[in-house]
């Protein structure tokens, strides 16, 4: 397997800084809950939650596709935030954004607990296949080619999150 940089370390610090300000700004005087999802987006969300100014609640939420219904949108819990999402202002972080069901069904579930407010925060989002999808998502990091795409939390059968870069697989 051929590994290939593609976003360096550095511009993922730049742009990191950019959403947190901007997420500070929005969320000023609210009460904040940041949902990372599990796993890939653990690296993501920490760099991100240490420079929001805005005090907030930090909670984790873990789903997976259901074999064989995926096309239906259908997903598994593995974790439910234990925090009461009730009235809250829920920010989902997500390392990527591919075919958007993933964050359809996590918006859904959010909305089922009577948040008062859910935004997404994603690191990547593959443009190009969210063409079908209302695109709606709040704070995008990088839109990026269909590319497979590992590190800073992205994997491939469990390897690579570690690295501080993402890089293209082949
Ligand atoms: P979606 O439901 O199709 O939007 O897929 C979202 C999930 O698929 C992400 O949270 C990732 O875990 C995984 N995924 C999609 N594309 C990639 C990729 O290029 N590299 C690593 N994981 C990916
Ligand atoms: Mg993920």
């Amino acid at each position: 397997m051929n590994l290939k940089k593609y976003i360096s370390e550095k511009k993922i610090k730049a742009r990191v800084k950019k959403l947190t300000q901007k997420i500070s700004e929005d969320y000023k005087s609210k009460d904040l809950v940041i949902l990372g999802v599990l796993n890939g987006a653990v690296i993501f969300c920490s760099d991100l939650c240490r420079q929001i100014s805005v005090n907030h609640h930090l909670d984790f939420i873990k789903v997976s596709s259901y074999k064989g219904l995926k096309s239906s949108g259908t997903l598994e819990f593995h974790l439910l935030p234990k925090v009461d999402l009730k009235n809250k202002h829920v920010l989902i972080v997500e390392d990527i954004i591919d075919t958007g069901l993933t964050i359809k069904f996590l918006k859904k579930y959010v909305k089922s607990q009577k948040a008062a407010t859910v935004r997404v925060c994603s690191l990547l989002v593959k443009k190009e296949k969210l063409a079908h999808v209302k695109n709606d998502f709040d704070y995008i990091g990088f839109e990026i080619d269909d590319h497979f795409v590992v590190g800073y939390g992205l994997d491939y059968n469990g390897s690579y999150r570690h690295l501080p870069y993402i890089g293209i697989l082949k």
